[in-house]
């Protein structure tokens, strides 16, 4: 088992991770906690127990579930549960479950404890870890939500034994960015340990910077092609495999701006072939539409910013990168 502890401030809470962790589920739960409610999906083949008295919530699996009527219905029937502060809500599952029921615990009574059982790669390394929750409207992702940290998060490395394979690659599309934030090689690594070592970036990350200022946008490298790619639409590329591209692109990127040399551009395109990930852009996106949509993305304050590596091995913002470097290093990644 290996512990993370995320500290925020004058407080702190653990991420275990490791073969069969979810069954320390008793020894995270708050002090106290009187009865358990778990949230998953019916499609998840894990469950977690507990001595104490519980029930399961269920919400059905998918990304247009993740929405509002879901957590005011799941708070409805907390309230007819009984659901007060002295318990705890525990969601079991992928990273929209873990959003789903950490904003739930947010607003619920203002408030209730949540621990996160996550069951996804990507939950396990990102959506679990940094205590963002939020559910989907129909003008957008996310864009309803709360920071709500967890009593505790526990990353199950047993549980990713059933992942679909796709599901598996994406989370890896994800866990490629790491490589350049600390993680170093992390291909070399047992995946509790590469899980661990993701858990230990973020959870840094978001320590020094727990509201998405300066540091926060770190966790982005990789992510401004990639939310490009998804909302341009058109395509069959899922988010872990659009942030693989999207690390490709900003190496290439970095590489034209003379930030890096060859040898680190080389990098990035064998991580991302070691996860058998894709790095190029499909065929169908139009160029002029991805740059115009780098300019919309959420993270881009004033100008385009792109997360970018430098020579010293630090990803960093960089600011108004001419459009006919943009432009042109997109044809070379298609
Ligand atoms: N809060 C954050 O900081 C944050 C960060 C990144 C992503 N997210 C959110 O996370 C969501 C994506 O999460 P995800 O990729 O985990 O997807 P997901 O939660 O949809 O899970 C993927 C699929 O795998 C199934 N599944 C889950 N665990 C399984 C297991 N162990 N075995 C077999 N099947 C299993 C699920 O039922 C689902 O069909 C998005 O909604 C995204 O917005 C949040
Ligand atoms: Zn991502």
């Amino acid at each position: 088992m290996i512990r993370v502890d995320v500290s925020l401030g004058d407080r702190s809470y653990p991420v275990l991770v490791g073969a069969g962790i979810r069954h320390e589920l008793s020894a995270v739960l708050p002090p106290g906690t009187r009865r358990v409610a778990v949230v998953t999906n019916p499609d998840i083949p894990w469950s977690i127990e507990t001595d104490l008295p519980s029930q399961t919530f269920a919400v059905p699996d998918g990304e247009h579930h993740k929405t509002m009527a879901t957590v005011e219905r799941l708070c409805s029937e907390f309230a007819t549960w009984g659901l007060s502060r002295a318990d705890c809500v525990v969601g079991v599952g992928g990273g929209i479950i873990t959003d789903i029921a950490g904003f739930a615990a947010a607003v619920y009574h203002r408030g209730i404890p949540v621990v996160h059982v996550a069951t996804t790669l990507l939950g396990q390394i990102d959506a679990a870890i940094g205590g963002k929750t939020g559910v989907n409207l129909p003008q957008g992702k996310n864009l309803v939500g709360a920071y709500w940290q967890p009593s505790a998060v526990l990353c199950d490395t047993d549980t990713l034994a059933t992942l679909p394979h796709r599901e598996r690659s994406c989370g890896f599309g994800e866990l490629a960015k790491y490589h350049w934030l600390g993680g170093g090689n992390l291909d070399e690594l047992p995946i509790d340990e590469q899980v661990a070592a993701c858990v230990r970036i973020k959870a840094a990350v978001v320590a020094a910077d727990e509201r998405e200022g300066g540091v926060r946008a770190t966790l982005n490298y990789g992510h401004t092609l990639a939310h490009a790619i998804e909302t341009a639409g058109g395509h069959d590329l899922r988010h872990g495999e659009a942030v693989a591209v999207g690390l490709v692109y900003a190496a290439e990127l970095a590489y034209r701006l003379g930030r890096i040399d060859e040898q680190a551009v080389s990098e990035h395109r064998r991580v991302i072939e070691r996860y058998e990930l894709p790095s190029r852009l499909p065929a169908d996106l139009n160029h002029r539409e991805l740059i115009e949509l780098f300019g919309r993305d959420k993270k881009a304050t004033r100008d385009v910013t792109f997360m970018l590596l430098d020579r010293a091995g630090t990803v960093g913002p960089v600011v108004g990168i001419d459009e006919a470097i943009l432009r042109s290093t997109l044809e070379e990644i298609s």
